[in-house]
């Protein structure tokens, strides 16, 4: 029964089990169930306000939950209090002491626990080779760059032994140049010591560069939790269609399904959907007059200047814009809504103001709605 209990499962490090948390009268948390896997990068992500920190918190100590249960390691946590749980936090503002040297700051948490001063030494320089700032024990924070502190403040925590980490927004100060480079530096730190990090972000590019599982937050309710791959493949709400990735929306109801092909009428036309397909499973019935919103990514959306079969929808071409590492293509259809297109070369063969229809490929569209 391990899938169903998490209380018995060895493996299910931290759990949330029908958790609420207000705030006088303010809803924050509802009814959120979570399993944290051991060893698992875990991503909680969400827009600003969402509720990210108020979960952290509740899993640190720091804050108490309105209702439900909260394990680490199979036990109730929820009347101990923060230091007796095997957790600890990384802040996004390091939080270092800054009259304490590099290594003092490091040494901390062991110095509190009163382990003996050799043995100090020995595992606050093991620390400092992990986080690549040998030579840096003497120095204050104030004298070391944004990256080096955050470093430090990880130090700092994982020299406790902590069996999960829970880091919010620790590269957030950071510039994208080092985020991207710290990115990386803890992703390896993680995998190399076997730790659960349960990580919180609100930068979805992030979040997909690290986790091993994403759970997607959004006004204090869990609405996916999946590995990258299946949150940009198989969004299940809208919310996380258009949170992760960039997406053309398009809401409409089945007109008529013929073996896995489905016409669906739009406002503005109709379009085809391919169930069968692996973003639409084949099970996932669609039925006739089922209200449904399909999802096109920009990569795979299509024009052209004559019709194709099973579309009817058009555009015109407003606008194209050279991104870096691509061209994008903004077509604004007869209700205004604004398609982006984007292509790794410029289409010459189309200009400012053309009228073209709007296609993909029928396999290619995300259908949110069909149980997927
Ligand atoms: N101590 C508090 N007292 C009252 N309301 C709070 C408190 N802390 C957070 N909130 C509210 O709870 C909600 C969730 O806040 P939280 O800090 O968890 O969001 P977040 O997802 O971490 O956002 P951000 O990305 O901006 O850090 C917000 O509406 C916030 O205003
Ligand atoms: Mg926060």
């Amino acid at each position: 029964m391990k899938d169903t209990d998490p209380i018995q499962s060895a493996e299910r490090i931290v759990s949330l089990i029908d958790v609420d948390k207000y705030f006088g009268t303010n809803h924050v948390i509802k009814k959120f169930n979570l399993h944290v896997n051991q060893g698992e990068f875990l991503t909680l992500l969400g827009p600003s306000g969402c509720g990210k920190t108020t979960i952290l918190r509740m899993i640190a100590g720091f804050e108490d939950s309105s209702s439900g249960m909260i394990l680490v390691q199979g036990e109730r946590v929820e009347d101990k209090e923060a230091y007796e749980r095997d957790v600890n936090t990384v802040f996004q503002s390091y939080a270092l002491f800054p009259h304490m040297t590099v290594f003092d700051n490091i040494a901390y948490g062991l110095s509190v626990k009163k382990v003996p001063k050799e043995e100090i030494k020995v595992r606050v320089k093991e620390m400092l080779e992990l986080v690549q700032l040998l030579g840096f024990e003497g120095r204050k924070p104030d004298m070391m760059s944004g990256g080096q502190k955050q470093r430090v403040a990880i130090a700092r925590a994982l020299i406790n032994n902590p069996k999960v980490l829970l880091l919010d927004e620790p590269l957030g100060a950071l510039d994208l140049k080092l985020r991207k480079q710290m990115q990386i530096e803890l992703k390896r730190l993680q995998k190399k010591l076997n730790i659960t990090f349960i990580y919180v972000t609100h930068d979805q590019e992030e979040a997909m560069a690290m986790s091993d599982r994403i759970a997607v937050i959004n006004n204090g309710v869990l609405e996916q939790l999946d590995t990258p791959g299946r949150i940009y493949k198989h969004p299940k709400t809208k919310f996380v269609a258009d949170f992760i990735g960039e997406s053309n929306l398009f809401d409409g109801a089945v007109k008529e399904s013929k073996g896995a092909c489905s016409s669906v009428v739009l406002e503005t036309g109709t379009v085809r959907l391919q169930a069968g397909s692996e973003e639409i499973p084949k099970e996932a019935a669609l039925i006739p007059d089922r209200d449904i919103t399909i999802c096109v990514r920009p990569e795979v959306m299509k024009y052209s200047k004559t019709p194709v079969e099973g579309f009817t929808i058009t555009g015109v071409v407003k606008d194209v814009i050279f991104v870096g590492s691509q061209y994008r293509t903004l077509i604004v259809m007869d209700d205004g809504y604004e398609v982006k297109v984007n292509r790794v070369k410029v289409d010459k063969e189309i200009t400012e103001g053309d009228r073209v229809y709007l296609y993909w490929d029928p396999e290619d569209a995300i259908g949110i709605g069909t149980g997927n």
